[in-house]
């Protein structure tokens, strides 16, 4: 916008504080905010007014170290000549919220949408840790399309119990393996999993927290190393100060969103999902970002550009280290640099640093080969996602890094085999079910079964549930084998290290594929082809579809009504359908 009387840019703010045009308005404008003490000077001085989207709450312990970290992004933008204008976002706690916290990343989308676009904001520090908070974040950035910077709040320090390094989820899939087979009791269940978070922070293992905190700044959306700092170390309150500082100057510099968030960015990030061991819920949260951003992202993408990328580190769930060797490590430059210096990363992206990816990572390396590996000696060679289709679902994913050298032995490495894997159904409807019927001798299930889950879906949950991952009923664990192959319309939590086939697109509830199986059917799964399906011919599938969709639980809130008449695919990012369709609307100053 520029100024009638003198040509000159107008911030965004100016239209309320500062609008000739509109005196009666700007005087109510204005008013209100000189309650607690702020100066009408400050407010029309032209200033750019930055907002602080303020993720952390008692509800939400894993970003709430952000209440005080806002404290030195409020220094920094002060120091940088803005005004720190600090607001709540919709609460997300991953681990506590039900049915899921997946069914409130739209939600908190939408509040962030309308507070960035219809209240007097330049620009704006995203606070992001737990889940879906980052998500939500850099869509709803997308969305209003003003100058945007991520501050991650970091993962809680390492955890430990009784001489091990205890990481978050991890521990909790471990134990739950030793309590079923009868190796520990209840109270030691619940001490290993308390010693796993020590600290302030998000999740320390490489779980959707870790890996999303990672993807904002592998697209370019934060300070580089913003990512891996340790929420308590030092260096989180200093990179609070310079996100701070930094925002100002994006505002003046007017670098947005859309200046950021490419094609290259977002393949970028697929690359270093890979490289880091990433969640598979990389995969719905990338395509809602770049969906919100008017990025055409395939499903394809994540098996082209991303499958053939090796896994370089060692932090759980793939490997065995936890958040603060990872950073001591170089952490997300450190791994970026080792993409770059191999030629698979696109240097060329412009950052919110004003910088080119390349120019950030120069000086970057890797200080700790324990945890990091050269890209030609890594962890696991192809280490991203595969691609599967076939008459059980036109998409879902399978995360290659964590499938265990046993399982690999039992069902992909054998001679007759080679990744070829036939297996009879036992199909669960929802996770009450699962855990009802998982022990029950007259499913007969065995080494040679695949458990499948339905109606865990954006529709079906409502919201698309982390249940994928099922544990083996427990006469099986008692002779170790602690996974069997699993499908399911849902999702798994980042921090699994289940080799299941999830995110099965379109989901039982829409009439999927997984909607017509029954157990006792024959599945056949083959890696080479990338392909998943019952083998059962058409006119029978034709004969059960006569019987409907396995019902899914009522609406039970408002929100739930309106996320189900609205949202897409777990294969399309579960977006609200339609939304996109809004990306960049503060070009226009809403109406006074
Ligand atoms: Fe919040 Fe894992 S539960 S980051
Ligand atoms: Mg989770």
């Amino acid at each position: 916008m520029a100024d009638k009387r003198t040509g000159a840019r107008r911030l965004r703010s100016q239209d309320w504080f500062d609008n000739p045009d509109h005196v009666d308005m700007t005087a109510l404008y204005l008013e209100r905010f000189m309650n607690y003490g702020i100066t009408p000077e400050e407010l029309r001085s032209g200033k750019p007014v930055i907002g602080i989207a303020q993720s952390g709450s008692d509800l939400t312990p894993c970003n709430r170290h952000h209440l005080e970290l806002a404290m030195r992004v409020r220094d920094g933008i002060r120091d940088a000549g803005g005004i720190p204008i600090e607001f709540p976002t919709h609460p997300i706690f991953e681990n506590c919220k039900r049915p899921t916290a997946a069914l409130d990343r739209n939600l908190a989308y939408l509040g962030l949408v309308e507070v960035l676009y219809g209240y007097p904001l330049d620009g704006v520090v995203l606070t992001t840790g737990c889940d879906k908070t980052t998500p939500s974040a850099l869509m709803a950035a997308s969305t209003v399309d003003i100058p945007a910077i991520v501050l991650s709040g970091g993962p809680m320090l390492d955890g430990w119990h009784e001489g091990d390094l205890v990481g978050s989820g991890t521990v909790l899939w471990r134990s739950r393996r030793k309590f079923a087979a009868g190796e520990i009791d209840a109270a030691e269940f619940v001490d290993a999993v308390m010693d796993s978070a020590p600290s302030v922070g998000h999740c320390n293992t490489m779980g959707t927290a870790s890996t999303m905190n990672a993807l904002a700044e592998a697209l370019g959306m934060s300070l580089t190393g913003c990512a891996a700092i340790p929420a308590a170390y030092r260096e989180r309150g200093q990179i609070a100060y310079r996100t701070g500082r930094r925002a100002v100057e994006l505002v003046l510099e007017d670098l947005k969103p859309s200046d950021v968030l490419t094609r290259a960015a977002f393949l970028n990030a697929i690359r270093v999902n890979s490289a880091i061991g990433g969640s598979t819920n990389a995969q719905p949260h990338l395509m809602a970002m770049a969906k919100h951003a008017g990025v055409e992202l395939r499903p394809e993408d994540w098996q082209e550009h991303g499958y053939d990328i090796p896994l370089l580190a060692d932090v759980q769930p793939a490997g065995r280290f936890l958040g603060e060797r990872f950073h001591r490590a170089g952490g997300v430059p450190a791994i970026m640099r080792e993409l770059l210096d191999a030629g698979r990363l696109d240097g060329g992206c412009r950052t919110v640093t004003g910088r080119t990816m390349a120019e950030n990572l120069e000086g970057r390396h890797v200080t700790d080969r324990e945890v990091i590996r050269p890209f030609d000696q890594p962890l696991k060679e192809r280490a991203g996602f595969l691609v599967l289709k076939g008459n059980l679902f036109d998409f879902a994913i399978m995360k290659t890094s964590v499938i265990s050298e046993e399982f690999r032995t039992r069902y992909l490495n054998e001679p007759d085999r080679q990744g070829v894997f036939e297996g009879r159904a036992v199909v669960f409807d929802g996770s009450e079910d699962y855990h009802r019927r998982i022990n029950d001798p007259a499913l007969e299930i065995d080494e040679r079964s695949i458990l499948v889950i339905r109606g865990a879906g954006p529709l079906g949950w409502p919201g698309s549930a982390e249940v994928v991952n099922m544990q083996p009923p427990d006469h099986l664990l008692k002779r170790g084998i602690t996974s069997l192959p699993t499908i399911g319309d849902g999702r798994q939590s980042g921090t699994a290290d289940s080799p299941s086939i999830l995110n099965a697109s379109p989901e039982s509830a829409a009439g999927g594929g997984l909607a017509w199986l029954r157990t006792g059917d024959r599945i056949r799964i083959d890696l080479n082809e990338g392909r998943c399906d019952m083998l059962v011919d058409e006119a029978e599938i034709a004969r059960r579809k006569a019987d409907g969709i396995p019902p899914v639980p009522a609406d039970a809130t408002p929100w739930q009504r309106l996320y189900r008449q609205t949202v897409t695919q777990l294969s399309d990012g579960a977006v609200i359908e339609g939304a996109a369709d809004f990306r960049g609307i503060a070009k226009t100053p809403p109406r006074h």
